[in-house]
């Protein structure tokens, strides 16, 4: 077993044990990837001011996310077919969030049902909501979460349509999925990962399968999913959203000052800067990039959280001092999770925290909620 210092060697050891087309599914991003590498690339030019002599003991990097207790400012962000990365993915980064006391974040297009999830935790997870044509679906995915008691429902608005993904298309994991003999030969050489598979009888979209008319097997549900995304998605669905739902509300996948003034106005708790982790529009800004624009736009009316490109605690402080409240993690936890299962989430979470708490120090903070701009140095990072 290697020795796992940094979220690059989950990386590593994920797309050793991970079969090709659902590592690939998490390691890509849309057309160039320039967005997807953006997002990370755009986090090192950001300086930090180095201070010493000043009293680093009783360190905390506690903090609140629209009201939650947190161990550090970081959440499992929602990524479909996780359960694809490990079998019963979605229950084993549950429980590694909650042991650590991160808020999960449970996709739409997960393999592990709402119910599964509720089964196997205790602490409210959140519930990650796409909008579909099928409004009745609608209505009973948010009665399902309600009754699985999520303690906010994540409203995603940046795929109405699907941004293309190239190695997606070539290994055959469009709609319906074309089994290849290339990766039919591929998966001869995950034993784990088929081992694991074999153990459980989670292999379909949980929240789908069985709950929609028509759709009992992978290739109606391929069919059904390609048609749902409904490129008519307006402010107004969020208001019905709200509405139905009646709880707290996050939206993600906001880009855009006037956007984000929109969100505000929605009534909504917090939004999310992001680009879908650079899977969506490419060429469009990096999230770290875009988020103190928005944050000076309405960041004193609506809690500013982003994501895409984190990959260590140093990324998290950057996006707290340019005024996140809070960040999500997406492919750093599926690294984790197809490295090494509920082990390699909580190890995620282990780096990613101390790189944290010590970067954190270096720069003359020992409370996270204290940390502001002032620890950049100036002309570094982007306004
Ligand atoms: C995602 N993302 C995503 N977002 C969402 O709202 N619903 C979803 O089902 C998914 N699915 C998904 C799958 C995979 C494999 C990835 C990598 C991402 C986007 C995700 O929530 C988040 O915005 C990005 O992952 C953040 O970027 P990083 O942390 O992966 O760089």
């Amino acid at each position: 077993m290697p020795v796992i210092t940094h979220i690059e060697d989950l990386r590593v050891l994920a797309e050793k044990r991970v079969p090709r087309m659902f590592y690939d599914y998490a390691d890509s991003g849309s057309w160039t990837e320039s967005t997807y590498r953006a997002n990370e690339l755009d986090f090192q030019p950001i300086k930090l001011r180095q201070r010493v002599a000043r009293n680093m003991e009783n360190r905390t990097t506690r903090a609140r996310m629209i009201g939650v207790d947190v161990a550090m400012p970081v959440a499992l962000a929602p990524t479909g077919l996780t359960g694809m990365q490990h079998a019963d993915g979605e229950i084993l980064a549950a429980r590694a969030a909650e042991r650590f006391g991160v808020p999960f974040t449970l996709s739409t297009m997960s393999i592990c049902s709402i119910e599964d999830i509720a089964t196997h935790t205790t602490a409210p997870f959140w519930f990650q909501l796409y909008v579909m044509r099928d409004r009745d679906f609608i209505e009973r995915l948010i009665d399902r979460a309600k009754a699985a008691r999520c303690g906010a429902l994540m409203l995603t608005l940046d795929l109405q349509i699907l941004g293309q993904r190239h190695k997606d298309i070539k290994n055959g994991l469009s709609a319906p999925p074309k089994p290849t003999l290339a990766n039919m030969l591929n998966l001869m050489t995950k034993p784990r990962w088929c081992l694991g598979m074999l153990g459980t009888r989670r292999h379909g979209f949980g929240n789908i399968v069985g709950h929609v008319k028509g759709v009992a097997d992978l290739s109606s549900l391929s069919a059904w999913t390609a048609t749902q995304f409904d490129p008519a998605l307006s402010w107004a669905d969020v208001a019905w959203i709200k509405k139905r739902w009646g709880g707290k509300l996050i939206l993600k996948g906001i880009l855009d000052a006037e956007d984000a003034k929109l969100a505000a106005d929605s009534g909504a708790d917090a939004l999310v800067v992001s680009n879908h982790g650079g899977r969506q529009l490419d060429g469009a800004p990096s999230s770290i990039h875009a988020l103190p624009a928005i944050v000076d736009a309405v960041g004193q009316r609506i809690e500013v959280w982003m994501d895409g490109g984190i990959r260590s605690g140093q990324d998290v402080l950057k996006a707290v001092a340019l005024g996140a409240k809070g960040t999500l993690i997406g492919r750093p936890f599926l690294y984790g999770l197809g490295a090494l299962g509920e082990a390699g989430v909580t190890k995620c979470l282990e780096l990613i925290r101390n790189e944290l708490d010590l970067t954190m120090a270096f720069c003359g903070h020992t409370d996270i909620n204290t940390v502001d701009r002032g620890i950049l140095l100036p002309g570094t990072y982007p306004r």
